[in-house]
């Protein structure tokens, strides 16, 4: 396996490529690094490029004679994207229109692809199968089920075999490695809960305590960055086996609200921190939690971390050990 990750220096591409490289003849990192961190990469080949870079792409892949692609690079906030949706289409659509462009040029047809479980918006029922509905709730959910679409019509007519992996909520750090989450400015739960718990912030805004579920507030599927990782190696060797293009759903399969997951940091840092509730986020769907049987049965992944709080363990240990993130 010849891999190139694009954007390989963010945070769950970083933590792949760690993996890919116990796995693979060669991996290089391809990255603009406008949100990720070359001090994430320790890959003995790194490229600054832009996807729209289509002349350096062609080159990369060329000269390291690649033979598949894992494809990170995109913009990922729910917020931001509702914001700024131009963006959203530009670098998640377009980009990876053009990386596709290059990629049948080059002659290089296999293609694991970040999805999300945004692509489902407000569920009919929990756990999600991929068989749900696709009704996204936000702008970076369309930009990625616009994409999972466009690669299923390259399948059946361009030759493609590509595997979108359907994320639920990222987290956690890997124990053994000086990798973990780092955003500007950060917006995710888990570490913006530790930051407060490392007196890093004064409290933590509640998104709403009026939703329907137990306790008002959302629940969602976390699901540690590590065992996503996993899930790229096993997709990457299924399609060298010669499987056909997939699309697989990513979580633990089951659901934490947002205020058992503070109280479960709590419990893991011995910190006390005071909440504020604040009003909904737009495009926030109430719960989302995955089914992830298919690819259990069909490329035996096996999550390592079943359990909230030894994830945020790893979590912790990560923002303990670099309260400033790669700074
Ligand atoms: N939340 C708060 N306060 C905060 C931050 C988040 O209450 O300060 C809530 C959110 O409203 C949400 C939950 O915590 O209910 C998790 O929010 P995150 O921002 O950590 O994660 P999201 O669920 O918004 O998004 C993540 C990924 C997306 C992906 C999505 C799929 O970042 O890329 O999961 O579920 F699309």
């Amino acid at each position: 396996m010849r891999i190139l990750v694009t954007g390989g220096a963010g945070y769950i591409g970083s933590h792949t490529v760690r993996m890919l490289e116990k796995a693979a003849e060669k991996v290089v990192v391809y990255d603009n690094l406008s949100k990720g961190h070359q001090q994430a990469v320790n890959a003995n080949y790194f490229v600054q490029g832009d996807l729209f870079d289509s002349q350096l792409l062609a080159e990369t892949i060329k000269k390291n004679n690649i033979d598949s692609v894992v494809h990170f690079a995109a913009f990922s906030l729910v917020g931001e994207s509702m914001q700024n949706p131009r963006a959203y289409y530009q670098n998640n659509v377009q980009g990876t229109l053009n990386l596709l462009e290059v990629m049948l040029e080059s002659g290089v047809n296999k293609l694991v692809f970040s999805s999300t479980a945004a692509v489902y918006g407000e569920p009919e029922c929990v756990p999600i199968t991929e068989a749900a509905a696709k009704n996204p709730t936000n702008v970076y959910g369309r930009t990625k089920l616009i994409m999972e679409n466009a690669m299923a019509d390259y399948s059946l007519a361009h030759g493609l075999n590509y595997i979108a992996l359907r994320y639920f909520n990222a987290c956690g750090a890997d124990p053994q490695a000086d990798i973990g989450e780092d955003h500007h400015p950060e917006t995710h739960l888990i570490p913006l809960i530790l930051q407060a718990c490392l007196g890093k912030r004064e409290s933590i805004k509640i998104f709403g305590d009026d939703y329907p579920t137990q306790d008002g507030t959302c629940i969602r599927d976390y699901i540690h960055v590590n065992d996503l990782a996993q899930a790229h190696v096993l997709a990457l060797q299924a399609l060298y086996n010669g499987k056909s293009s997939s699309v697989y759903n990513l979580g633990n399969g089951s659901g934490f609200s947002v205020k058992q997951v503070i109280e479960a940091a709590e419990a893991v840092t011995g910190q006390s921190i005071r909440k504020d509730i604040a009003s909904r986020r737009a495009g926030d769907p109430a719960v989302l939690v995955a089914s992830s049987e298919k690819i259990k049965a069909e490329l035996g992944w096996k999550p390592e971390y079943q359990d909230i709080k030894s994830i945020i363990k790893t979590a912790w240990q990560w923002h303990q050990n670099n309260p400033e993130g790669f700074n």
